[in-house]
């Protein structure tokens, strides 16, 4: 079993190292060997460790091979070159799983349809809320199971600047620590504006309602403008603010989404959600509430998802979700309460 890795930054080196360190079992697992063949970096003069796989910066020197790879992990944050590359090597029949949400987001659409003319897989479990192995579940089993809501806090970064400024910090406080620790980017806008919850965000209403929604449907607000006293007040009247993303499937079949920030009744399960993690819940006639939460960035977490998406997609115990969820009359109450 070939593999190829794109992106050799915090994801591809974990991915790397989640391979390397497991080799042996991952190969009971698939009933064969297991060789990590080339990386596509960016600068190859970098010190790293890259024991067995070769190294290239030539998209040239991965791609004259690639049909020959039963995967490639894709995780660059960019939408180009990445959409090209997914995009041809779907066309050969080579699966490619991706942590990239911007770009499944943007192309999911067209890149599925690929993979499915093709055969080959497309997988971004990894993608979305980093070690909550949320998409696996919603394709495996839950994979015929409605679901009309779904409510998240779907970036850990917001996330952990939202629980730094409930403990007394300024944004601009929680946001250095958070860049001190690696969290928040030296560009944080894609994190603090509600970007990166977004994506993920239209990722699940694709698995949760069946359709891909367009991006500009859905509105978003970030969290640059909190203040510490909208934290203070909250907290005084027994809320959690939050950056919560909800989408849900209305009445007449439409789709609706948000990010926004909310006042989250204490009680209810989001606001028990705090630092680095993610939380959601989805919301269904016949399964009610479930809640899924865990750490929702980091590097083991999401290259723990994706390694974990291959390895269930070839030991073939994934399902395409085949019940359309429906609308449901009356809103759970976890929904009422959330006060945007
Ligand atoms: N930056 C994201 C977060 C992780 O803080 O949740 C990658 O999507």
């Amino acid at each position: 079993m070939k593999i190829g890795i794109i992106g050799f930054g915090t994801v591809g080196t974990g991915i790397y190292e989640r391979i390397t360190s497991t080799q042996r079992a991952l190969q009971q697992m698939v009933s064969d060997r297991i060789e990590l063949v080339s990386i596509l970096v960016k600068d190859q003069s970098k010190q790293r460790q890259s024991e067995g796989a070769k190294l290239v910066t030539s998209s040239w020197d991965l791609f004259r091979e690639a049909a020959t790879y039963d995967v490639v992990f894709e995780v660059t944050n960019v939408v180009e070159p990445a959409r090209t590359y997914t995009e041809s090597l779907l066309a050969e029949g080579v699966s490619v799983v991706t942590a990239n949400k911007k770009l499944v987001a943007l192309h999911g659409k067209e890149l599925e349809a690929v993979a499915l003319s093709s055969g080959a897989y497309y997988g971004y479990d990894a993608a979305v809320c980093g070690a909550i192995p949320i998409v696996n579940v919603l394709q495996s089993a839950l994979a015929t199971t409605a679901i009309n809501g779904i409510s998240g806090i779907l970036n850990g970064t917001t996330n952990f600047i939202l629980t730094e400024m409930d403990s007394g910090k300024t944004y601009q406080q929680a946001l250095d620590e958070a860049q001190r620790l690696g969290y928040a980017e030296t560009d944080p806008t894609s994190d603090v504006e509600g970007y990166d919850a977004l994506y993920k965000l239209t990722l699940l209403a694709r698995l949760c309602f069946g359709q891909w929604v367009d991006i500009s449907a859905f509105e978003r607000q970030g969290i640059g403008g909190i203040e510490p006293w909208h934290v203070r007040v909250a907290k005084e009247n027994q809320f959690a603010l939050k950056l919560v993303g909800t989408s849900f499937l209305q009445q007449d079949g439409s789709i609706t989404g948000s990010v926004k920030p909310a006042f989250v009744e204490e009680t209810h399960l989001l606001a028990g959600v705090n630092g680095v993690a993610n939380g959601v819940l989805l919301q269904g006639k016949d399964i009610q509430q479930l809640f899924f939460a865990g750490p929702g960035a980091g590097q083991e977490a999401t290259a723990n998802s994706a390694v974990e998406d291959f390895i269930l997609h070839e030991k073939g115990k994934r399902l395409r979700r085949t019940v359309l969820s429906q609308p449901a009359s009356n809103m759970p109450q976890l929904q009422k309460q959330l006060w945007f």
